[in-house]
């Protein structure tokens, strides 16, 4: 147990001043995170608001200015490979992030780096992927990619999950897998999932412990759950708040 919790005081992700410029326009300018795990984050902002592009920068995947610390340490200052065992991100367009010719390699790419079975078996058992294993990837509907995305990134087992508009195209049975699994593995990783849908918020309120609010590359603000139906301030930022649905 005082193992357990001294590794879980491990994952923090720190960013100071980070700024991304792209094409000429900075679209995310002195982003100041602290957060720690284990736990759960949300980062909530319209669309184009800068969420994508802070995963990104969080997982190495884009130049920034500024500084990005997982663990205390600057992940310019980790290899590629040991960062990819570290921090797992999983594209918000799945099609973006395929490139074998079947399934299963897709899935068995990342284990190479880690030269272990990872969590292959739990994971396509868990998401239902066992009978796509010998497609292409490129023939998936838009829900099963997503799902075969997830597991392709997150069979690793980081410590980190940074996870860009999981619920996009799932179903009932898949948001529930995903809802349940994000409450899980929240308890011993730090997951942080950008979104704009408050519904996917609000249905995990229990277990987040920060909803940070970002405008226009900005971080605006860090909240509880009780933001999600602050409907004033919500509409303000451009995005749909709880109750907005239901009225
Ligand atoms: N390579 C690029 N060149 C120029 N602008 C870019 C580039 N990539 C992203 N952008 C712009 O940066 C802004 C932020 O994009 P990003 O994908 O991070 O937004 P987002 O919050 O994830 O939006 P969404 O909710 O639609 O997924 C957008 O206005 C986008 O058009
Ligand atoms: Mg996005």
């Amino acid at each position: 147990m005082l193992y357990y919790s001294l590794v879980c005081r491990l994952i923090t992700l720190e960013t100071r001043n980070l700024t991304v410029k792209l094409n000429g326009y900075n679209i995310l300018e002195n982003i100041n995170l602290r957060i720690r795990g284990p736990g759960l984050y949300f980062i909530l902002g319209r669309n184009g608001s800068g969420k994508s592009t802070l995963l990104r920068a969080l997982a190495g995947l884009l130049p920034y200015r500024g500084e990005v610390l997982i663990n205390g340490r600057e992940i310019r200052n980790y290899k590629r490979k040991e960062l990819s065992k570290i921090v797992g991100y999983v594209w918000q367009n799945p099609f973006y992030g395929f490139f074998e010719s079947t399934v299963e390699r897709e899935i068995r790419f990342i284990l190479k780096n880690i030269n272990s079975e990872g969590r292959f078996e739990e994971l396509i058992d868990y998401f239902g992927i066992k009978k796509f294993l010998k497609r292409s990837p490129f023939t998936l509907s838009g829900g099963e990619a997503k799902r075969v995305c997830i597991c392709s990134v997150l069979v690793a087992d980081q410590q980190i999950y940074l996870l860009d508009e999981p619920e996009g195209e799932l179903d009932y049975k898949g948001l529930e897998k995903l809802v349940r699994f994000v409450e899980t593995e929240s308890k011993r990783k730090l997951i942080v999932v950008a979104t704009h849908n408050t519904l996917l918020a609000h249905k995990l309120r229990e277990s987040v412990e920060k909803i940070l609010i970002i405008h226009n590359g900005k971080i605006v603000g860090e909240f509880g759950p009780e933001i999600l139906v602050n409907k004033e301030f919500l509409i303000d930022v451009g995005i749909v708040p709880v109750y907005w649905w239901l009225e």
